[in-house]
C-alpha cells in the first residue's frame, strides 16, 4: 500500500511549481491527491494535476445535489500528511481562524493530519503583522513552515516571500514522512573525499574536496534503505567526526591507486556507483622514502593516474554509473563530453569557481545530465537535498533497466 500525501494548491503564481512537486513525490513512490482552491484554478487547471497523478482533484465548490456529499471528509482518509504549496496569505489566514467557507478549508479542518505549508506572497504581505500573527498561530498549533525564501518575486519586488524551491519542499516532506525505504534492495557504492598522493612520508599533493557531497549521497541512500559501501579518501572534517552513520560500510583509500583497487573489488557487487570523490589526475612517479630536505627549488615528476570511473564504466553491464564533474568553465559542454567519454549514465555538474556552493560548503547547486538526454537543474540547496535528487535519478535509471530485463509474464 503506497503512502498518500495531500497536496493543497492555493492561488499564487508559484502554483505551476506544484505540478513539479507532485511529480517529485510520485517519483518517490507516493500517492499524491491534489486539492485546489478556486483561485489556484486561475493559475493552473485541475486537469494538469489529474493527468499527472491519475487521481481526481478536490475542488473548492461544495458538492452539488447528486454528487458525493462527504468528499471533503473522505478525501484525506488514509493520508499521511498535508502539504500546502504554495500557501497564500488568504488560505493561511482562514486556516488560522478556522474559516471553512469552501471544500478545501473544510478538508483542512477535518483531516486531523500533520500540515506543512510553503508560503508564497509579496514581501510586504508576508511581513504584515496580521500574516505573521497567523503564521505564529499555525506554527504554535504544529504546522511546519517551509520557507519562504528571498529572491525576485512575481510582483517585480525583491525580498522574502518567494515559495521555497521544489527540491527543498520535497525533501522536507520526505523527512517529515520518515522511513520511506524506496532504495531497499539496491546496493550502492559511493566514493567521497579528496585523494592524496604522497611526495614523501610527510607531504602530499591533494585537493580541496571535503567529501561532504559523497558522504551526503551515502547517508541519504542508507536512510532510504540502500545497502551502502563508502570508499572514503581524505574527508573534512575527518570521517569519525562527521559521524559515519550506521549501515554504511567504510573502506579507506588515500591515493587514486588505492581507490581504484577498492572500487574494482566492490563494483561487481553493486547496482549503482556514485563516484563523488575528487581523484588526483596525477601522482608523484617515485615518492621519496625519507622526508625530502629543504632546498631552494624542487622538481616533481608526475605521472597520470588511472581514470577509475572510465575503467569500471567500460564493464558496467546493467549497473548504473554516475560521475561528478567539477568545472570552472564551459560546465555543460565539458560535463556532456565526460558523460559520453566515460560511458556514464548520469553526470552531476557543479561550478567549483563559486564560493557559496561546492568545496567545503554544506550547499550545492548542480545540473544533472543523463545519457538519454535529460537535463535537470537542481537549484541551490543543502547537499542532502542534492544527494536525494541525484539518487532519485540514478535509481530511476536502475529500475528502468531492471524492468527491461524482467518483462512481466503476460
Ligand atoms: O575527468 P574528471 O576528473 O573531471 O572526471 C570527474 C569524475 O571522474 C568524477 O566522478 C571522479 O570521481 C572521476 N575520476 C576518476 N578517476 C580519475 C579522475 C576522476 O574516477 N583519475
Amino acid at each position: 500500500m503506497k503512502d498518500t500525501v495531500i497536496l493543497v494548491v492555493t492561488g499564487s503564481v508559484a502554483a505551476y511549481k506544484s505540478a513539479l512537486l507532485a511529480r517529485r513525490l510520485m517519483e518517490r513512490g507516493l500517492l499524491v491527491k491534489v486539492a485546489m482552491t478556486a483561485s489556484a484554478e486561475r493559475f493552473i487547471t485541475p486537469l494538469t494535476f489529474e493527468a499527472l497523478t491519475g487521481l481526481p482533484v478536490l475542488r473548492a465548490g461544495f458538492p452539488q445535489s447528486g454528487q458525493a456529499p462527504m468528499e471533503h471528509i473522505n478525501f484525506s482518509r488514509g493520508a499521511r500528511l498535508v502539504v500546502i504549496a504554495p500557501a497564500t496569505a488568504n488560505t493561511l489566514g482562514k486556516l488560522a481562524h478556522g474559516v471553512a467557507d469552501d471544500s478545501i478549508l473544510s478538508m483542512l479542518l477535518a483531516c486531523g493530519l500533520p500540515v506543512m505549508a510553503a508560503p508564497a506572497m509579496n514581501t510586504q504581505m508576508y511581513k504584515h503583522p496580521a500574516v505573521q500573527s497567523n503564521i505564529s498561530t499555525l506554527a504554535a498549533r504544529g504546522v511546519t513552515f517551509i520557507g519562504p525564501s528571498s529572491g525576485s518575486l512575481a510582483c517585480g519586488e525583491e525580498g522574502e516571500g518567494k515559495m521555497e524551491d521544489v527540491e527543498t519542499i520535497f525533501a522536507a516532506v520526505m523527512e517529515k514522512l520518515g522511513g520511506v525505504k524506496d532504495l531497499a534492495g539496491a546496493r550502492l557504492l559511493v566514493t567521497a573525499g579528496g585523494c592524496q598522493e604522497p611526495i614523501d612520508p610527510v607531504r602530499y599533493i591533494g585537493n580541496r574536496s571535503s567529501g561532504k557531497m559523497g558522504l551526503a549521497v551515502a547517508r541519504v541512500a542508507a536512510g532510504r534503505g540502500a545497502e551502502v559501501t563508502l570508499v572514503a579518501a581524505h574527508m573534512e572534517p575527518s570521517l569519525p567526526g562527521t559521524g559515519t552513520p550506521e549501515g554504511i560500510r567504510v573502506i579507506r583509500a588515500q591515493t587514486a591507486v588505492e581507490m581504484q583497487e577498492a572500487v574494482r573489488q566492490e563494483f561487481v557487487r553493486c547496482d549503482i556507483l556514485v563516484m563523488a570523490a575528487a581523484v588526483s589526475d596525477y601522482r608523484v612517479e617515485s615518492p621519496a622514502a625519507e622526508k625530502v630536505k629543504k632546498k631552494s627549488a624542487m622538481r616533481l615528476d608526475l605521472i597520470e593516474n588511472p581514470d577509475i570511473l572510465a575503467s569500471v564504466a567500460l564493464e558496467k553491464g546493467d549497473r548504473v554509473v554516475a560521475g561528478f564533474a567539477a568545472e570552472t568553465e564551459d560546465h555543460l559542454a565539458s560535463g556532456r563530453k565526460k558523460l559520453m567519454a566515460k560511458n556514464l549514465d548520469l553526470i552531476v555538474i557543479n561550478d567549483v569557481s563559486r564560493g557559496d556552493i561546492g568545496f567545503g560548503s554544506d550547499y550545492n547547486e548542480v545540473t544533472l545530465l543523463t545519457r538519454d538526454g535529460k537535463k535537470i537543474e537542481i537549484a541551490r540547496a543543502t547537499k542532502d537535498v542534492v544527494a536525494g535528487a541525484v539518487l532519485d535519478h540514478a535509481a530511476a535509471i536502475w529500475r528502468a533497466s531492471q524492468a527491461m530485463e524482467q518483462p512481466e509474464a503476460s
